[in-house]
């Protein structure tokens, strides 16, 4: 079944059951949002519809379909790999304070099994999560029941309903907004299982291995979280529901990866046959960032040193260095923006030659000029100069721990500018976070950074303008903590130990199994602060001079920006 085939399928089979079908809203997440929205595109379908999911009248009514196009960036490391794609379709349904549990699981199994109204799958290949329940919200056992019941009642026999926790099973997008339990549908791709049904331990197992691969989440909305606490119900129930389209085009073209469907088929072939040094990743690569620099500027991005722009500059540059990897003869896309992006990112490069004909080494070639490691190695075998990798792995990866994807970065709190003065900035804006924490109570949350060796800058959450008292209070406690001259230290361990040392992070962000804390103090448990962050820091905080809050204003409701100095 075609990919085309699969979106109109769904968009009917909703229609016939009261939906109302929707338009895809842009992929640019509207900017009045601005910092309180976490994300610069839309990652998910329920993103443009939450003002609705809080219970706003939606002018097309209660049940709504619709197809809407994503673009993660978190996963960015992740594409080349068989399920993962920057640019993506997100097929949804959507209940606003209308239908809930027994509809949307019944339809989405419907959905997925009918041969007639449907994508006709073998239901037997199908496994279930729901969610296992945590203090905010009980054990989904009415979602269980009532899978439970379906399976019975269609004589599909075996265990395949498991309860997970709160990071599988449970869906927000970011900080704010409605939130609340989901159940997952996952597919047996290779027929592992032959149809049977399985442990708990087989399901991690699969998964990991990706021979079952998620192919619907339903989400249950029924909470709002403000600034990551849950602050109560909703006034009515919503269902919010998203099924990846190059994934199910994987499933029903009976295929292992989404490269190989025909979303990608031409592309790949594409690239393949104007390839000289074939390789499955770059290739992949290539395919997911052209494709998803292409919607990006469809949507009126353009390639620029910030934000929106700066993802999209990342994506081309990445596909014009893995083009070179391939040895792809002609240019990447022959869409203007593209091409003229290529054509500036090769003049970088040339300047890069020029710099290595000079005896520049290949860490600095690398970031400074993009020179991938291989393009480097190769010069470097043609004037038969050595190069020492293992320095340049070294470097790499110190470098890549501090520098996450540009527009993410001021999130994470992670530091493009490595100058002596930019790191005792970072490290003061750990201490100004701590310390206002500490006057103006838990309810501060980091809403964003930005530093330069001028000053530092911090967004974050709270209901009021501060006081002159107030700000005082918080320059005093930074100060006394500099005067102590707390060493800062770094400790790198499981995402699950960080977590519960409580060190700050941010909620709904996607972190590594391992993450790196910093923490200013002797030792973690009597740390003035701990946080969850890529660094750099200063190793001791004796030494970063006088702190003061110059300005302090709000930037949008209920979000106040500090601009402070070290003098
Ligand atoms: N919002 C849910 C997701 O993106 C459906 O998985």
């Amino acid at each position: 079944m075609k990919s085309s085939e699969i979106r109109q399928k769904f968009l009917k089979f909703f229609e016939k059951r009261g939906h109302a079908i929707i338009p895809s809203a842009s992929l640019i997440t509207p900017d009045e949002k601005g910092i309180t929205n976490p994300t610069l595109f839309n990652t998910a379908g329920m993103q443009p519809l939450i003002p609705y999911l809080l219970g706003q009248p939606h002018p097309a009514g209660k049940r709504l379909v619709d197809v809407q196009k994503c673009v993660r960036t978190v996963d960015i490391d992740d594409i080349g790999d068989k399920t993962h794609a920057t640019f993506f379709e997100m097929l949804g349904n959507w209940s606003l304070g209308d239908y809930f549990k027994k509809e949307t699981i019944q339809w989405s199994y419907e959905f997925l099994t009918s041969k007639e109204e449907g994508l006709g799958l073998d239901p037997r290949k199908l496994y279930i999560t729901v969610f296992e329940g945590d203090e905010n919200a009980g054990r989904d056992d009415e979602a269980a029941d009532i899978w439970r019941d379906i399976f019975m009642k269609n004589k599909i026999e075996g265990e395949r309903i498991f309860y997970l926790g709160v990071k599988s099973n449970w869906w927000e997008a970011g900080e704010n907004g409605p939130c609340g339990p989901d159940t997952e549908m996952f597919y047996d791709v290779v027929n592992r299982f032959s149809g049977k049904g399985i442990t708990k331990t087989d399901f991690f197992d699969a998964d990991e291995k990706r021979d079952i691969v998620e192919i619907w989440n339903d989400v249950f909305m029924q909470y709002e979280k403000k600034d990551g606490k849950i602050i109560g119900k909703l006034p009515k129930p919503s269902v919010d529901t998203g099924a990846g389209l190059e994934r199910l085009a994987m499933v029903m073209q009976g295929v292992d990866n989404i490269y190989d469907t025909d979303l990608f088929r031409e592309v790949m072939d594409n690239i393949k046959n104007n390839s000289k040094n074939w390789n499955l990743k770059s290739a992949r690569i290539m395919a997911d960032h052209v494709r998803a620099s292409t919607f990006l500027i469809a949507d009126g991005v353009l390639p620029s040193n910030t934000d929106r722009g700066y993802v999209l500059r990342k994506l081309i540059r990445r596909t014009v260095r893995h083009a070179d990897i391939l040895g792809f003869t002609g240019h990447i896309s022959e869409i203007p923006e593209i091409l003229e992006e290529e054509m500036k990112f090769r003049v970088t490069l040339r300047q890069g030659l020029k710099e290595f004909e000079k005896g520049v080494n290949a860490f600095t070639l690398f970031s400074s000029y993009g020179f991938p490691l291989e393009l480097t190695l190769e010069l470097a075998k043609e004037k038969g100069i050595e190069i020492d990798v293992e320095k340049f792995n070294e470097e790499f990866k110190k470098h890549q721990s501090l520098s996450r994807s540009g527009a993410e970065k001021k999130f994470k709190g992670g530091l493009a500018d490595t100058s002596e003065m930019s790191v005792k900035y970072h490290t003061a804006t750990h201490l100004l976070h701590q310390a206002l924490h500490e006057v103006l109570g838990e309810g501060v949350m980091q809403k964003g950074s930005n530093i330069t060796p001028e000053r530092l800058r911090f967004d974050f959450s709270y209901g009021a303008k501060m006081t002159d008292e107030e700000k005082k209070k918080v320059e005093e406690i930074v100060n006394q903590k500099i005067k102590e001259n707390l060493p800062v230290q770094k400790v790198v361990m499981s995402k699950a130990e960080a977590e519960k040392t409580g060190a700050r992070h941010f909620f709904g962000e996607k972190y590594g199994d391992q993450v790196s804390v910093y923490f200013i103090g002797k030792d973690m448990e009597s740390a003035f602060s701990k946080e969850f962050c890529g660094g750099p820091h200063v190793e001791n905080i004796g030494n970063l001079g006088i702190f003061k809050i110059q300005k302090e204003e709000a930037i949008s409701q209920g979000i106040r920006r500090i601009k402070a100095i070290l003098k």
